[in-house]
């Protein structure tokens, strides 16, 4: 029978050496130690070319791995934009409602940094509370279902609610997130988001205050996410994934 020398490890080789050394005659421990020698170096060549068929191979996978999940952010609205608008859209909301005090209700996670920079640019009463719904998962396209996960902390009975939205997309979630809080008996309710996208308008919502209005393209950064991914970019940025299915197609 034929041993498969592929098998055999340096350490087998040498314990056989060893007990070829200890056992055997001299003239057979002479023919056995040149034949385990001639087999211990086989074994050697034979696993260091797997090596660097392995090591050949690797790079091209990585490869091939990247650009099956590449995906780049292109930036549609700049830091800066962002913050001069907040603040224009908070000095309107003030003056519409004076000296009133202002309740602002954030829908988490993707309005965060929104309803942050916008209670501090409102001058006088401003309180907060957040509210969390799921309809996206991990998904550029919307489910359209929409589903409350975690409901506020306090009443919004008798307060001026200012309902705080990072995007305005099919609409679904607002015209639900309305229903709720107009059975809830507010003083007023209105509705400011930082973006609007008005073609994907699938019911009749309308938002009060818009930051700014952005063509059909599905964007991550300030609050947004894609996949719980890209919410801490400073800028907003169209999403797009090469190789796969393109974000912005929605
Ligand atoms: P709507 O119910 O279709 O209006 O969707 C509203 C929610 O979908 C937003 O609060 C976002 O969380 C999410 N969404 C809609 N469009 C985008 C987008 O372009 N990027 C990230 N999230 C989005
Ligand atoms: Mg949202």
């Amino acid at each position: 029978m034929k041993a498969d020398i592929s098998t055999l490890h340096k350490s087998d080789i040498l314990i056989l050496q060893r007990h070829v050394n200890l056992f055997a005659c001299q003239p057979l421990r002479l023919v056995l130690s040149l034949r385990l020698r001639y087999i211990l170096r086989s074994t050697l060549r034979a696993s260091r070319m797997k090596k660097a068929k392995l090591a050949a191979k690797k790079p091209a996978t990585a490869a091939k791995e990247r650009a099956t999940r590449s995906e780049s952010v292109k930036i549609l609205i700049s830091r800066d934009r962002i913050r001069r608008r907040i603040r224009e859209v908070a000095r309107q909301i003030r003056k519409d409602f004076a000296d009133e005090p202002l309740h602002l209700v954030g829908v988490l996670k993707g309005a965060v940094f929104f309803l942050a920079d916008l209670a501090r640019e409102i001058p006088g009463e401003v309180s907060f509370d957040f509210i969390a719904v799921s309809s996206y998962g991990k998904n550029t396209h919307s489910s359209g279902q929409v589903r409350l996960t975690r409901d506020l902390d306090s009443s919004i009975e008798g307060k001026n609610v200012i309902v705080v939205e990072d995007i305005l997309d099919t609409g679904m979630t607002l015209q639900y997130l309305l229903r709720i809080f107009e059975q809830r008996n507010p003083k007023a309710l209105r509705v400011a988001v930082l973006l609007d996208k008005p073609s994907r308008r699938l019911v009749p919502v309308r938002a009060d205050y818009i930051g700014f209005s952005i063509p059909n393209e599905f964007v991550v950064g300030y609050g947004l996410d894609y996949a719980e991914r890209y919410r801490n970019l400073l800028d907003v940025g169209v999403l797009t994934l090469a190789n796969a299915e393109s974000a912005s197609a929605k």
